[in-house]
């Protein structure tokens, strides 16, 4: 097993008051399977938290358990300082101001653009019509031009589908984000839309959790990164500024020798990503 003592930190204090999520020591398993292992993670106002970590290495169940999708077997959770461990289900989080954009594009066929961007939402104080300004306004930030909200979701393309799965997570104005693989599904423009609005939203204290394969994007838009290797964070908010390509491909693979491929010692999987980066 590995040693948890043994994680890498970023040269930062080790606990800050003012985070909007501490993740301490979550474990869950599914039957046989333990997806996290005392896994932590701590996410601050303002940064853009990349999660890395090999297909498997548990960085969706992670991000179900801040999103009431799962519960911990065992582990902490403070939300803004408050514990957060009994969530059971993402609209009890979304109070809490968590809002997740999962990996898989999650639409409502035969529903209008309109109904699958405020789907799952409580019924607030908006009425019908300032949900429909909402909803078009944040979709036309993120497709970059306006979109009749009233047709049907199946006429966007595969990228606008995932738009409006971005947009309703948006309309609950989270001040912690969540996207779990949210840009592979989107076109580069709508990524680069997307993304004006992450820095946006952090400038305001929001804190962003992101999760990507291209490392070209972790890159672009992190503050700091956490890495997960078989279900235990191996290294916690390492500052991207001083972090490199082939430090995060060793921390994601360094466990996984029958993983390796042929170059450099690398998996094989993550040598292709290295090139995408440049
Ligand atoms: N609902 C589930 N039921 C059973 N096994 C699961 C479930 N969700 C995830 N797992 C398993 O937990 C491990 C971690 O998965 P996941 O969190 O999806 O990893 P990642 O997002 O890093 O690829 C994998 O072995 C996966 O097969
Ligand atoms: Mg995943």
């Amino acid at each position: 097993m590995i040693d948890h003592t043994a994680a890498v930190r970023g040269g930062e204090p080790e606990a800050s008051t003012g985070s909007r999520v501490v993740a301490t020591g979550i474990s869950k398993s599914f039957g046989a399977t333990q997806a996290l292992v005392r896994a932590d993670l701590e996410v601050r106002p303002g940064e853009v938290h990349t999660v890395m970590g090999e297909n498997g290495s548990g960085k969706s169940t992670l991000v179900k358990i801040l999103s009431g999708v799962h519960r911990p077997d065992a582990g902490s959770l403070l939300i803004d300082g408050v514990t957060a461990t009994g969530l059971r289900t993402p609209a009890q989080a979304r109070v809490r101001g968590i809002s997740t954009v999962f990996q898989e594009v999650l639409t409502v066929p035969g529903s209008s653009i309109l109904e699958n961007v405020w789907l799952g939402a409580r019924r607030s104080g908006a009425s019908a019509s300032e949900r429909r300004q909402r909803a078009s306004d944040v979709l036309e930030r993120l497709l970059g031009a306006p979109v009749d909200v009233d047709r049907p979701i199946g006429s966007l393309s595969l990228s606008g589908r995932q738009a409006c799965c971005v947009a309703r997570s948006l309309v609950a104005d989270p001040q912690v984000l969540i996207l779990d693989e949210s840009t592979s599904a989107l076109d580069v423009a709508t990524r680069d839309r997307l993304f004006s609005v992450v820095r946006e939203l952090t400038s305001r204290g929001v804190g962003v959790v992101f999760i990507s394969h291209r490392m070209d994007e972790v890159f672009e838009i992190s503050t700091v990164v956490t890495v997960l290797r078989a279900g235990t964070t191996v290294a916690s908010r390492l500052d991207i500024g001083s972090t490199s390509v082939a430090q995060l491909v060793q921390l994601m693979a360094e466990a996984s020798e029958g993983a390796r491929g042929g170059t450099d010692g690398l998996p094989a999987a993550l040598c292709c990503r290295c090139e995408t980066f440049g």
